[in-house]
């Protein structure tokens, strides 16, 4: 029943009218066994009393940077070490911006500056606020930095506008301190993933692309997060928003994918979903090729990129212990791809098939959609056709159960010896 005993969680209250949810998150928190320790900021104390604050956590309220009894008994540094998580709800659209921005002009914005803890924001605001590009844009900075959002939800606004901007109820805001907290199956793991096309330069405006639309790789990223793992994801150009929580590295050339790979290492898990271009020209000009200055079309050679995948799987040192590759065929499945797990030295392959479906459609790039195969060393699983965020979601999960395999043999190895 209490899943946060013992979990200390510093709640920041900022300046909205959603303040006054605060009070009911302090007392769901508390239900729940955790400890409470509240900032109000001067915005906020407009909307609900220190007083209040103080009587449901049953703690001290903090409010003053500058309070010298506050300083002499805790210290705004040590406010957010010795908590577990730090909750901005309400975040109002200013301490989203100081947040983004790295200001500390007041106690909120001072501690976030100075924390070393997760970070959770619920953001609560006029619509027309949050829609504003300025907002949007810290909103995705934010993200990208791995901090955790829960809402905003839309419906009618104490302002009479109707939108985005409501702050998620306390009920709501309690599952998400319980994800964030609770340990889940994957927590302590580093994994890398890659994701999209990558585009091999010609000139500095025509490069060699391909079709991926990067949906199934930012879903794993997505998925495995979700599952505590702290990922990194490695994407060629793609119009999909950043992954919350997870740290994403923009690329373009395989060569660059590579480098970025290499650079993440150590990881515990791999997974290469990327549609990573096999060649690149073999001269890339600086300058754009003129029609005009060419008497017949230009002859492009290719020169053979390396192979990621094979990279990192046979690495000596530094090889992630499971590592999966993808493989998109248009013939002959499950022949290909048992060579290609071979041939890569990764431990798994999720297969898919590509190229037309029986209407003319594609059946996988850019699709909402996807069907697989997995193919391990000893197995060839057919997965029903399902969306791509459950395909990720079921993968995660299977990755999370050979961890934890690997996790019991090494116990049991390290006890015999
Ligand atoms: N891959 C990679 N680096 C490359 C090419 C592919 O890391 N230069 C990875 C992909 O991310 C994917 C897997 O290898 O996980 C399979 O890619 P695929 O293009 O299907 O394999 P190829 O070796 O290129 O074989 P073929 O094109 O002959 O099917």
């Amino acid at each position: 029943m209490h899943s946060l005993k013992g979990k200390k969680i510093l709640l920041i209250i900022s300046g909205g009218i959603a303040a006054y949810k605060a009070l009911e998150l302090i007392r769901l928190l508390r239900g729940e066994g955790a400890g409470v320790r509240c900032i109000l900021t001067e915005g906020g104390s407009h909307f609900v009393t220190a007083l209040s604050v103080s009587a449901l956590s049953e703690e001290k309220v903090y409010s003053d940077l500058w309070s010298l009894t506050d300083e002499a008994e805790m210290g705004h540094i040590r406010l957010s070490r010795e908590a577990d998580l730090i909750v901005v709800a309400p975040a109002s659209a200013d301490l989203i911006a100081k947040l983004t921005h790295g200001l500390a002009n007041d106690l909120a914005s001072t501690v976030l500056l100075a924390a070393d803890k997760p970070i959770l924001i619920a953001p609560a605001m006029n619509p027309q606020m949050w829609n504003n590009p300025a907002t949007q844009s810290n909103i995705a900075t934010l993200r990208a930095r791995g901090v955790f959002q829960c809402g905003p939800e839309a419906g009618d606004m104490a302002c009479g506008e109707t939108g985005w901007g409501r702050m998620s109820e306390p009920a709501a805001l309690l599952e998400a301190v319980k994800g964030q907290l609770g340990r889940k199956a994957l927590s302590g793991m580093h994994a890398l993933v890659t994701s999209g096309p990558t585009y091999e330069a010609i000139d500095p405006v025509r490069f060699i692309g391909n079709r991926s639309s990067g949906k199934q790789g930012h879903a794993i990223a997505s998925a495995l997060s979700e599952a505590g793992a702290r990922v990194t994801l490695v994407s060629g150009p793609v119009a999909l928003p950043d992954p919350a929580g997870v740290k994403t590295v923009y690329v373009e050339s395989a060569r660059e994918m590579l480098e970025a790979c290499k650079q993440a290492l150590p990881a515990d898990i791999a997974v290469f979903a990327a549609a990573v271009g096999d060649w690149r020209p073999s001269v890339s000009k600086d300058r754009k090729i003129k029609k005009s200055n060419a008497s017949s079309a230009p002859d492009i050679t290719l020169t053979e990129n390396p192979d990621i995948l094979h990279t990192i799987a046979t690495l000596k040192k530094e090889r992630p212990r499971l590592v999966i590759g993808f493989a998109a065929e248009t013939e002959n499945l499950e022949k290909n791809v048992r060579a290609k797990l071979k041939k890569k030295g990764c431990d798994w392959i999720v297969a898919n098939e590509v190229g037309p479906d029986e209407s003319g459609q594609e059946k996988a790039f850019g699709r909402e959609s996807n069907q697989v195969y997995l193919c391990t060393r000893s197995d060839f699983e057919h997965w029903p056709k399902a969306s791509k965020r459950e395909i990720a979601l079921k993968l995660a999960e299977r990755i999370a159960q050979e961890i934890g395999d690997h996790e019991q043999a090494r116990k049991r190895r390290n006890k015999k010896s």
